[in-house]
């Protein structure tokens, strides 16, 4: 493996302005070729985001015995052709199904292959093994699934096992074990229903409903319908991957944070389930407008301006969190500017993402001059702040690295990010689109 590169980072002494556009959804990327794969008849993605983590699923898929074909109609948009064989075509891989850094591509993977009648083994990096898998394991397991973690963790070992529908309320509400549960579902004959404490990101059910299956969402319950007289079957895809909202937060809050810039991201998935930070933001003065709103393979998407404000501080808690967990690295540097005290709770799911994304922030923006305190639930964040540059370190976590990144614009000095190849896993060309708004930067080779 080639050691990874360090990125230097420039203040930023004038505006952002311009619009762009950000690279496909991940969650919907990862998704979209697992589901294809099981489809009776080709289906067409337009969009697909080559990250790290989604070719991870991508060459599972492949692994598995299905054809994909690739035409890379831009650098970072890949556009698929992908020849579904139903759910029972998969064949058996040839050894163990790699996953990379990828929580999405193990747990979603864990439901799906726990459903065939050939065994597998899921792994992935060093980072992914450190992860916990008994959420999805131990509801697997209910459901009849011989699965076995090693004490909690990656690799994960599976037999062929026949499965039965559950109803399970859900401990957290993550969209990737509810998602495992309902790729599980698709090989039971009666419904799996699962509860969600919070509204956790739907791309499955919307997914699975555009392909035809049964799935109803009430009061918390997500209902995969008992499979169909003659069996369940799925229709191919057709769909265009929308902007990562979660990519588009990055440039969204430099814009917010370096006086005077007013930008556009063009074409951004704003399922509501994703765009609690647009919420938060808006409570702290951001001035975000949203505009030309359309539904796309049952995703609206929209284009988002947004301009420099002041900003005040906010506390956000409850169901909120879920709807932005992964824009806590970024929404911490626009808290940094910020007047007052900003307060994250009931997110202690940030201590089990890529790393502890609590105590891996807190020691990162700190050396760039931030005031934050530690909660076992989530952090406060001090402002307003004037940010020092320094040099930080993603540690291997690609949303703590954009961040960072974020933070450095806002940084009187220049600012040395190391290990910043990781931001590939969610956001190739990431540099190149802050490159394209006005930012500085730029890549020293690794030694
Ligand atoms: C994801 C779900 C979330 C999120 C992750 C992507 C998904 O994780 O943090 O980046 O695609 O289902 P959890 O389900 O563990 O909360």
């Amino acid at each position: 493996m080639t050691a990874s590169r360090k990125l230097l980072v420039h203040s930023q002494t004038t505006p952002l302005g311009g619009a762009v556009a950000v690279p496909g959804d991940k969650s919907i990327s990862h998704r979209a070729v697992l589901l294809a794969a099981l489809a009776e008849g080709v289906s067409t993605i337009r969009n697909w985001l080559p990250a790290g983590d989604t070719l991870a699923t991508l060459e599972a898929v492949r692994a598995l015995g299905i054809a994909i074909e690739v035409n890379e109609r831009a650098p970072h948009a890949w556009d698929l052709r992908v020849e579904g064989r139903g759910l029972r075509g998969l064949r058996r891989p040839a050894g163990p199904l790699n996953c990379r850094n990828a929580g999405t591509a193990i747990r979603l993977m864990a439901g799906l292959m726990c459903g065939q009648s050939f065994p597998s083994m899921l792994d992935g990096s060093e980072q992914l093994r450190a992860r916990p898998m008994t959420r999805v394991t131990e509801p697997l397991q209910r459901m009849g699934a011989d699965i076995r973690s090693e004490d909690g963790h990656a690799p994960l070992h599976i037999r062929p096992a026949p499965l039965h529908g559950i109803e399970y309320p859900l401990r957290v509400a993550s969209a990737q074990v509810k998602s495992a549960l309902l790729l599980a579902g698709l090989y039971t004959d009666d419904a799996v229903r699962v509860y969600q404490p919070g509204p956790a990101r739907d791309h499955t059910e919307r997914m699975l409903m555009a392909m035809g299956a049964v799935v109803t969402m009430q009061d918390g319950w997500v209902t995969l319908s008992e499979a169909p007289f003659g069996g369940r079957r799925l229709l191919p895809l057709d769909m265009t991957v929308p902007g990562d909202f979660s990519s588009a937060a990055f440039p969204l809050v430099a814009a917010t944070i370096v006086p005077h810039s007013n930008i556009t991201i063009r074409g951004v998935g704003v399922n509501e389930t994703r765009t609690g930070l647009l919420e938060i933001l808006r409570q702290m003065g951001a001035n975000v407008k949203i505009a030309n709103q359309q539904v796309t393979g049952g995703e609206l998407i929209a284009d988002l301006t947004v301009g420099y404000n002041e900003l005040h501080a906010v506390d956000v808690a409850g169901p909120t969190v879920v709807r932005a967990i992964d824009e806590f690295p970024v929404w911490a540097v626009a808290a940094t500017q910020a007047a007052g005290a900003s307060t994250v709770r009931d997110a202690a799911e940030l201590r089990v993402k890529e790393v502890d994304r609590i105590a891996v922030l807190a020691g990162e923006l700190r050396r760039l001059g931030v005031e934050l305190d530690e909660h076992p639930d989530g952090f406060t964040v001090h402002g307003p702040r004037r940010l020092r540059g320094a040099s930080v370190d993603t540690h291997d976590d690609h949303r703590l690295g954009m961040a960072l990144v974020v933070a450095g614009l806002a940084a009187d000095e220049p600012t040395l990010v190391h290990d910043a190849d990781c931001m590939a896993d969610s956001f190739p060309g990431f540099v190149e689109t802050m490159r394209q708004l006005g930012a500085a930067m730029e890549w020293l080779e690794a030694r």
